[in-house]
């Protein structure tokens, strides 16, 4: 091999962990057109008879989302649970502060849960700690999981829902770090807080998954000491911290967009390594693992006027639908390498957010429904990705990078299920195309799908005929009979084109 030459390693029995479905998560925020024209939209010709569309809905499905999670965001720390229940005509709009919006509230905590049930998807709910506290917590998920005999689960029946809907995963607030929070808090008032409330929320129904909040960003001034203040204070009661991280092409600077998957590695790294630290003061064999409830492109310094900036608007107003390119999409797909590498500490993760607001699909009020670029990575992972993560090793080229330093040329992540078929994700974030030898010394190798995501140069517009022409120019298959080779001994080259991600199925069974 050549000082420049790509090797990726790949053998069955070297695993990181099980790919947990739940990584495959999305997120639905009560923000611009997220709920009302995205999920929900009555009228719509392709409505249900409860309101929810159709066409959303089937591009849910084909995108493979696994959870949901739900009602925000910024959202949730003003939100108040109840007045969002009983009946629609006797609820009152209120003036969320977050995205200072107008919410008509058509849509609360039963029209959701019931929608994510038709449509096969783990809820994941989220309690308000910027304004609210135990109490309020503690009664949601009675509401939400509560047998009859109780006030809030005997409300939930008197709303026409008997059965229990055994919401397993639930979220203490949400970014309360970020001074932008309503209740924004320091990390030991909201540490005792969401101990206080998680403790009252497991002695309703302690088969409850609890997530506490990390830090809104690794570039937060209170990164690291957040989360060792907070999980001093929670460490024995949740189960899962959570991180957020959105990328954006700044100043030009296309080298550092395309290693946002680096940062993405590094910041995992450094919350484990702070989790650890905890449970290595506590001498705790328990494990804090990470869910990653908010990641995306999301051109939030460049096209964001920010939340203060907004006027008071009603009726679904048009706020953060970015527009996605091919470049985007690739960098989208690398971001699921760097999760499916961290198999073994993520299980949960959200791609923020699924519609309309930095989203995969984009609608039109009584229009259409259509995938953005960043849709087919995003499906195409969520399909192949099975079984266990393997521990692939690569040997790569790095470049230089503004923000990032040093970064690999070339990532790669696979998946093996206990038939043998194989998933591997390959990204080149060079110009050059590459040729990427795949070492599977001890197994056979046999690609027989292989699709890709070229990064285009073209700004990206509004529409569905631009994702249209988007997608023709960038995403498509892989003639794996000339671009998959086999080579001397247990080896098999791959070129991968210049800026792109692949994804490539097959088998990998021991010879
Ligand atoms: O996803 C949009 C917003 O980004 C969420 O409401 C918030 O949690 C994050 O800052």
């Amino acid at each position: 091999m050549s000082d420049n030459a790509v090797r990726v390693t790949l053998h069955p029995a070297f695993r990181k962990g099980r790919v947990d479905r739940r990584l495959f998560g999305s997120f639905v925020e009560h923000l611009g057109r997220a709920v009302y024209t995205g999920i929900y939209e009555p009228g719509h010709p392709t409505a249900d008879e409860h309101g929810f569309r159709g066409d959303v809905a089937g591009l849910t499905r084909e995108l493979g989302v696994t959870v949901v999670r739900y009602p925000g965001g910024n959202f949730v720390s003003n939100y108040v649970w109840e007045d969002g229940v009983g009946p629609v005509e006797q609820r009152k709009p209120f003036l969320d502060l977050a995205w200072r919006t107008v919410e008509p509230y058509l849509v609360g905590t039963d029209e959701f849960l019931q929608w994510a049930e038709r449509e096969g998807i783990e809820p994941m709910m989220a309690v308000n700690l910027g304004t609210r506290g135990v109490e309020a917590a503690a009664a949601l998920v009675e509401y939400c999981n509560g047998e009859a005999g109780t006030r809030w689960a005997d409300l939930r029946i008197a709303n026409g829902r008997e059965k229990p809907y055994g919401v397993r995963l639930w979220c203490l607030g949400n970014e309360m770090d970020g001074p932008w929070q309503i209740g924004h808090k320091d990390a030991h008032e909201y540490g005792k807080l969401a101990a206080q409330a998680g403790h009252a929320m497991k002695l309703v129904d302690p088969s409850i998954e609890l997530v506490v909040c990390g830090s809104s960003s690794m570039q937060m001034p209170t990164f690291g000491e957040w989360e060792r203040t907070v999980l001093s204070y929670t460490y024995d009661i949740v189960d899962h911290i959570s991180m957020h991280a959105y990328y954006e092409e700044l100043d030009g600077d296309r080298g550092s967009f395309l290693a946002s998957g680096t940062a993405m590695d590094r910041f995992v790294d450094r919350v484990v390594a702070s989790a650890d630290a905890v449970g290595a003061e506590r001498r705790s064999d328990k494990k804090i693992t990470i869910s990653f409830d908010e990641w995306n492109v999301w051109y939030l310094e460049s096209r964001f006027p920010g939340e203060k900036n907004l006027p008071i608007q009603r009726d679904a107003p048009r706020i953060i639908e970015d527009v996605y390119s091919g470049l985007d999409a690739v960098v989208v797909g690398d971001l699921l390498v760097t999760l499916l590498n961290h198999a073994d500490r993520v299980p949960v993760a959200a791609l923020a957010q699924l519609v309309n607001v930095i989203a995969p699909i984009m609608t039109e009020p009584g229009g259409e429904a259509w995938r953005q670029p960043t849709f087919h990575p995003f499906a195409t992972t969520a399909r192949l990705a099975r079984g266990e993560a393997l521990d692939v090793r690569v040997t790569t080229p790095s470049y230089g990078t503004a923000r990032h330093g040093e970064v690999p040329v070339v990532t790669a992540a696979a998946t093996v299920d206990d038939d043998g078929a194989l998933a591997l994700f390959l990204t080149n974030r060079s110009a050059e195309p590459v040729e990427v030898e795949i070492d599977h010394v001890g197994s056979a190798l046999a690609v027989h799908e292989g699709l890709r995501m070229l990064a285009d140069h073209e700004p990206a517009v509004h529409g569905p005929q631009h994702a249209a022409r988007v997608a023709e120019r960038c995403w498509g298959p892989v003639d794996v009979t000339t671009a998959v080779r086999p080579a001397q001994g247990a080896r098999t080259t791959v070129r991968l084109e210049p800026e792109s991600w692949t994804a490539l199925a097959g088998t990998l069974t021991t010879a």
